[in-house]
This record gives C-alpha cells, sequence and structure tokens, in this order.
C-alpha cells in the first residue's frame, strides 16, 4: 500500500517509524514530516490541512490510505472532503468525521455527549455571555479549585484552574469576551477531580475496538509536575496503576458506551480516540476526549505494539477490525523530551544539534521539532526530540533513555529528568 500520513511532530516520527515496519507498506510519504521521518519515508512539502494540495498528491501517487496525525485537519472536516469527493471516495482517512472530531473539537459537546451515554466524567456547566448569572451561582456550588476550560481548540491552554472563587468568576467573565479567541465564546465550568491521570488510546472501525497499550504523559515543564503546562514532557507505558480491575472498569464505563454510542449517533468513527482519565480513588474518569494519538504517548504506545500497525489500521478501513490481532510488547518503554531553554514561553531556534555514535543502540529518536539544513539537524521548536527506549521495567527504559538525554548536544538543551517519579 502508498500510505500518506499528515502531521510533523514526534507523534508522527513514531507513527512513521512504526508503518514503515510493515510488509504492506510500500511508499510511505509524511505531509509535511520532519528531518526525522525523513529517515523512514519521503517528506512532502504540503501542509496537513491544505486540503486541495493533499487531493492532488493523493491522485499523482496512488495513494491508498490517508493516516492523519494531528486534530486540526480532522476537526476541519478532512474525512468528510474526501468522502464527498467522487474521485477520493474510496481512498479511506483514518481519523473520524468532523462531526466526531467534535469530541476534541467541543468540550461543550463531548460533556453532552458523555451525558446522554452515562460515561464517568466530572459534573459541568456550559456558559456564554448570556448566562453569565448561572456560571455565577454554578461556581458557588461547586469547591476550590474552579476548572474553566474554552469549548474550542486552544492549542492545550484552554483550561485554567483557579483556586480563588472571585477570581474564577473574573475569568468566566473575560473568557466569552475574547480571551481564548472564539474558543473560549462558550466556557464549560467543570467540578475538580482529585486523582492520578493516564492516556487510554483505542481504535475503532465503528463497531469493534482494541484498547491499545496505555500510558502516562508528563505535561509541566517543572520537575515534581511543577511549572507551565507544556505540550509533554515525556511519557510512560505500561502505568502500574491502570491494572485489570481498573482497566476492566474502564472498557465497561467508558470505552465500549463511547463506541456504542458515536454509532447509535450514526457518527461516522473510524480512527484513534484518546481517552484523557483519571483515577479518582480508583474509579475512572473521562477528563477529555481527543479525536487522535497523544504526543509523546505515541512515542511510547508504538514501542508497545508488537502486530503489525497497517494490518490493524486496513481493518480500520474495511470494517472488519474484529478479525486482524492486536500483540502487545511485554516491556516497558519510555520517552524523555528533550526542549529548547525558555519553552512553552520564548525559545530560539536553529541551534545544531550533535548525536554520539552510539545513541541509536538502546533508544529510538523521535524527531519533534527539528529541521535539516545542508546536512546538519538544527533545531525547529520548543519540543525538539522525544528519547524513547524499552527496558524490561521503567527503570531500566528511563536509564537508557537519560543516558541519550546527557549524550544529545545543543546550546540551551532541557529535559525532565524525574518522568516515571509518582508511578
Ligand atoms: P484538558 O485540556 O481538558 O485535558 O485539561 C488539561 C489538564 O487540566 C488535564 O490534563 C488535567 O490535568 C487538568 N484538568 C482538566 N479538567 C480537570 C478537572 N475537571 N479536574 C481536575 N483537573 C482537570
Ligand atoms: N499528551 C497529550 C496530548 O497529546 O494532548
Amino acid at each position: 500500500m502508498n500510505i500518506l500520513l499528515l502531521g510533523s511532530g514526534g507523534r508522527e516520527h513514531a507513527l512513521a517509524w512504526k508503518m514503515a515496519k510493515s510488509p504492506k507498506t510500500d511508499q510511505l510519504y509524511i505531509a509535511p514530516g520532519n528531518a526525522g521521518t525523513g529517515s523512514v519515508g519521503i517528506n512532502v512539502a504540503v501542509k496537513a490541512d491544505d486540503f486541495e494540495a493533499i487531493k492532488a498528491f493523493v491522485l499523482t501517487h496512488s495513494i491508498d490510505m490517508v493516516v492523519v496525525g494531528p486534530e486540526d485537519p480532522l476537526v476541519k472536516g478532512i474525512y468528510d472532503y474526501f468522502k464527498n469527493d467522487p474521485s477520493l471516495a474510496k481512498i479511506p482517512v483514518i481519523g473520524p468525521s468532523k462531526e466526531g472530531a467534535q469530541l476534541e473539537g467541543s468540550k461543550d459537546f463531548a460533556k453532552a455527549f458523555m451525558k446522554r451515554h452515562h460515561i464517568p466524567t466530572a459534573r459541568y456547566k456550559s456558559i456564554t455571555a448570556g448566562n453569565l448569572e448561572e456560571g455565577y451561582a454554578f461556581l458557588e456550588q461547586l469547591e476550590a479549585p474552579y476548572v474553566l476550560k474554552a469549548d474550542g481548540l486552544a492549542a492545550g491552554k484552554g483550561v485554567l484552574i483557579i483556586d480563588s472563587l472571585e477570581e474564577a468568576k473574573e475569568k468566566l467573565r473575560k473568557m466569552p469576551e475574547g480571551m481564548f479567541g472564539d474558543a473560549g465564546r462558550t466556557v464549560v465550568i467543570e467540578e475538580y477531580l482529585d486523582g492520578i491521570e493516564c492516556s487510554v488510546f483505542v481504535v475503532s472501525d465503528g463497531n469493534d475496538y482494541k484498547i491499545l497499550p496505555y500510558a502516562k504523559d508528563y505535561k509541566r515543564i517543572g520537575e515534581g509536575n511543577t511549572g507551565l503546562n507544556t505540550g509533554g514532557m515525556g511519557a510512560v507505558s505500561p502505568v502500574p496503576f491502570a491494572d485489570k480491575v481498573f482497566m476492566g472498569k474502564v472498557e465497561e464505563r467508558i470505552v465500549r458506551p463511547t463506541v456504542v454510542g458515536l454509532k447509535e449517533e450514526h457518527i461516522d468513527y473510524k480512527g484513534f480516540i484518546f481517552f484523557g482519565l483519571i483515577s479518582v480513588k480508583g474509579e475512572p474518569m473521562v477528563i477529555e476526549y481527543n479525536c487522535r494519538m497523544g504526543d509523546p504517548e505515541t512515542e511510547v504506545v508504538m514501542l508497545r505494539i508488537e502486530s503489525d500497525l497497517i494490518d490493524l489500521l486496513e481493518g480500520v478501513a474495511q470494517g472488519n477490525l474484529k478479525e486482524r490481532t492486536l500483540r502487545e510488547d511485554p516491556r516497558a518503554a519510555v520517552a524523555v523530551m528533550l526542549v529548547s531553554g525558555g519553552y512553552p514561553e520564548t525559545y530560539e531556534k536553529g541551534k545544531e544539534i550533535t548525536f554520539p555514535d552510539d545513541v541509536a543502540g538502546e533508544s529510538i529518536l523521535f524527531h519533534a521539532g527539528t529541521k535539516e539544513s545542508g546536512g546538519r539537524i538544527l533545531t525547529n521548536g520548543g519540543r525538539v526530540l522525544a528519547i524513547s527506549s524499552y527496558g524490561k521495567d521503567k527503570e531500566e527504559a528511563l536509564a537508557h533513555s537519560f543516558k541519550a538525554a546527557n549524550q544529545i548536544r545543543f546550546d540551551k538543551k532541557y529535559f525532565r529528568s524525574d518522568i516515571g517519579f509518582d508511578l
């Protein structure tokens, strides 16, 4: 098969690495990709949400399947664009319809969906400029801290967790005025849940599903989970607290009702579902849905899938996922993210990265924000490289990743040396 993967981050490098291993893959293209994806496939200078350019490429390069990495093209409706174009309709897109992508694109949609299907999640109320008073009254019923979320996509920055009631009310008033642009016109107020988080990933063909290896990511910039939120500083799989009993509850109460609910509501969903979960005293609750794989979770999840990913995705496209097998690698996998000093605030780009000769032996490097220039690899983003490693347990895997993290050099390099500390 000829495959086109959309996206350009560490997640896409990890997906490309795994897809390139499949005997079913003939040509693998990544649009636009990065310096890392170019080593496992062919990078194409097309933006992941430029539907016209994607169409032209797909038709001229006999693409048999399109796999979508990031949420943007999905929320903008790439699935429907293919389905509604006679020249593209037969080419499967791995990812949900525009309506299905609303599970991520609108927190209000996601909360209402969970309510309809009795899926455990925090109590909430959706507020706009027109019903602020109701929002103030709801806040008064809750206890601190207060959780306010912009309804729409806000690049991971749309969630505020606030200690004082007065400040929560003030932010609630300001959000619909444009504090997060249009994403915040509707605000979801949520009850605060106290617990430990993990990420569960599922692929679904619209009828059946398979639960992929689960993972935990580390979002804060500082050690001990302190400081600003980032796109993700590292990940670990498996997650010790997510044992058989917990995962049984996740499947029964959350995964199955979600897949059945989508089907009942006639929402086309053939792709990945990412459940951001929190364990509150051993009971799983949904914090958020995403309509794609996680980053940096994918950089560990792909290591732990032993089976052929293309075979699974073919099952998604053909609606016979049930007949495919998913085998997990029993080893632990971790990822440690190298970032540019200053991230997630301002940072510089264009620093040359140097790699020791033997680094690839024990670790797999997934490029996140890099670019090639005259044979040199330069930093090109806040998150630069995910260093993924296997181990018999997470300690062994982390030792490999930290060794490489110390050896790889670029000016103002930073990483968290406590990934996995809380497990
Ligand atoms: P989200 O973008 O919805 O995943 O929220 C970002 C982060 O905010 C989550 O990963 C949680 O750490 C935190 N968060 C979101 N909602 C809640 C909640 N209801 N209770 C506690 N923490 C939350
Ligand atoms: N790691 C969280 C995310 O991809 O949104």
